[in-house]
């Protein structure tokens, strides 16, 4: 019998520091293992929609949360069937997408009854279909669309720069998340599997500024700091512009860069470390 999916979000409540990098190199790396994976965009801006090779999707997240007050609710998870789609050309088959677009903005103030709990359902209702997704969360602190992926993920994952904003999203990412994990509280087995120091400067370019921020993290998360760090590769941007897999990108950094997301990748769900 088929185990129920594992749920990865990637969270910070600041933009820029690598959140939708992680998922979509996440992605990559899982899907190149034979898994079946699920991308899932709730970031309005739609960057990981866009990095997985999908325009103008047909359904998208905001199929999902949205509720026509005219008419009867629609089951989320039924929803989420016709909603998810394989990836783009480029991107292996393996992968899926729930994709998201910009109007899905307007579901941070919905205040329809139960709209944080329709993700969790409409995964629930792809549970046979796919073994890891992978939750690419937008920055709102306290945002109730940040809220759905903390009901539904089972795993967090953090990634912080070494600057102000870096550290500040981890931070309010920790507060938030004991909302729900507080004992009594919507989703007390929901795991933080650490903060992962991210776009890290390379050899010349790192400061003692960056080493303060890395000691800072260090001192206010302790255990939860992964030792790999994610450092700055200029193929990064190559993916994105081209909307490739980082396990497609030609080159040493892309190597590296797939060696350090496996990595990441094991540190959070160490059970697949026995497939690979
Ligand atoms: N390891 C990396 N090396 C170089 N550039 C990176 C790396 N990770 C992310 N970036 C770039 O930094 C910018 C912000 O990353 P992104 O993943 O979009 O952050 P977020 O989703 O948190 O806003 C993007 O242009 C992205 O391509
Ligand atoms: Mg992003």
């Amino acid at each position: 019998m088929a185990e129920d999916p594992d749920i990865v979000a990637e969270v910070s409540e600041k933009g820029g520091v690598g959140k939708t990098s992680l998922t979509a190199g996440l992605i990559a790396v899982a899907a190149e293992m034979g898994l079946r994976v699920g991308g899932v965009d709730l970031d309005p801006r739609s960057t990981l929609t866009d990095e997985l090779g999908i325009t103008d999707p047909v359904l998208s997240v905001n199929d999902i949360y949205y509720v026509d007050p005219e008419k009867p609710p629609r089951d989320p998870a039924l929803i989420a069937r016709d909603a998810f789609v394989p990836a783009g050309k480029g991107w292996p088959s393996n992968v899926r997408v729930l994709p998201c677009i910009r109007k899905f903005g307007n579901r941070e103030t919905d205040a329809t009854t139960g709209m944080e709990f329709r993700l969790k359902r409409a995964l629930w209702g792809l549970r046979e279909e796919v073994d890891v997704f992978f939750l690419d969360v937008p920055p709102r602190a306290g945002g109730k669309l940040v809220g759905s992926a903390l009901i539904a993920a089972k795993k967090v994952l953090i990634p912080a720069t070494l600057t102000d904003d870096g550290h500040d999203g981890a931070t309010e990412a920790m507060t938030s998340i004991e909302h729900y994990t507080n004992p009594g509280g919507l989703n007390e087995g929901l795991k933080v599997s650490g903060v992962v120091r991210s776009i890290v400067p390379r050899e010349n370019e790192y400061r003692q500024i960056h080493q303060d921020w890395s000691d800072r993290l260090v001192e206010d998360f302790g255990d939860l700091i992964l030792p790999t760090i994610i450092r700055n590769y200029a193929i990064r941007e190559v993916c994105r512009t081209g909307s490739m897999p980082i396990t497609a990108a030609p080159g040493r950094e892309a190597k590296l860069l797939q060696e350090v997301y496996r990595e990441v990748l094991f540190h959070t769900l160490p059970h697949l470390k026995e497939k690979s």
